[in-house]
């Protein structure tokens, strides 16, 4: 599938949904969708890759994950270092820098370790940024960014605030705004992910479940990004 290069997202956001269904559709425990869901995770990293998008974020694991059953987060925990550990090489050969989001604090120590360890290593790749959220809220974020400007306020900081500065307090200082959000399996909601980055995000839903989204299923996804009109509220098409 041909994808029109110059009018690729620069950066794209995905919520991966549906393994447990996928799972269930086989008559498999849920962590089996879980496992599948990674080779999903690998060929979209690939093909981020290969068509030169540098910005792919990955919504893992959310703050409201954690009233899952004790074993399935346990599971996913240990999936996400499986992973780290496995893709640490590869992501070296292909330039890729890692960035993980979201309340790190709240994840078991060693996690948190083996995170740091892969962020410093791949610290200076350049290709693509990879950053995947775990223990995330989009509203818990902004929270987050309101109480450091208070406290910065507080000890008399006086520069204004206004959307570029308060940018600067979120997880994704630095980073563009996403171009484009998939979700995967069909539900239409946005589940608490990147709430202020995403206020021009264009959207795509589709009915495939994460494990059985491969690189067709996004190639397709991106060529109908590319031939979006974006407004952002205005009456010019960009
Ligand atoms: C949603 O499916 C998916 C998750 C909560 C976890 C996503 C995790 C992975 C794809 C594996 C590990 C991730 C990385 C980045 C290595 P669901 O369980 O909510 O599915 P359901 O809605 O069908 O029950």
């Amino acid at each position: 599938m041909t994808v029109k290069k110059e009018k690729l997202p620069r950066h794209v956001a995905i919520i991966m949904d549906g393994n447990g269904r996928w799972a269930r559709s086989r008559a498999l425990p849920r962590i089996e969708g879980h496992i599948a869901g990674i080779e999903s995770v690998r060929d979209v990293v690939t093909t981020t890759r290969e068509l030169h998008i540098p910005y792919l974020t990955l919504y893992a694991f959310s703050k409201e994950n954690w009233t899952r059953p004790k074993k399935e987060v346990e599971a996913l925990l240990s999936l996400l270092g499986l992973y780290l550990e496995k893709e640490l090489p590869l992501m070296m050969e292909n330039n890729v820098r890692f960035n993980a989001i979201g309340a790190i604090s709240d994840l078991p120590v060693p996690l948190q370790q083996q995170l740091g360890g892969v962020m410093e290593k791949t610290g200076k790749n350049g290709s693509l940024l990879l950053t995947i959220a775990l223990s995330y809220s989009g509203r818990q974020e902004i929270l987050r960014a309101a109480r450091l400007i208070a406290e910065e306020t507080a000890r008399g900081e006086t520069t204004p605030l206004d959307e570029e500065r308060f940018g600067t307090y979120l997880y994704t200082a630095g980073m563009p705004d996403p171009d484009l959000l998939i979700r995967t399996s069909g539900e239409m909601r946005l589940s608490n992910f990147l709430l202020w980055q995403m206020a021009y995000t264009e959207i795509y839903v589709t009915e495939t479940l994460w494990p059985d989204f491969r690189g067709d299923a996004y190639k397709k996804a991106l060529r109908d990004f590319t031939v979006r009109k974006r407004r952002f509220g205005s009456l010019k098409e960009i």
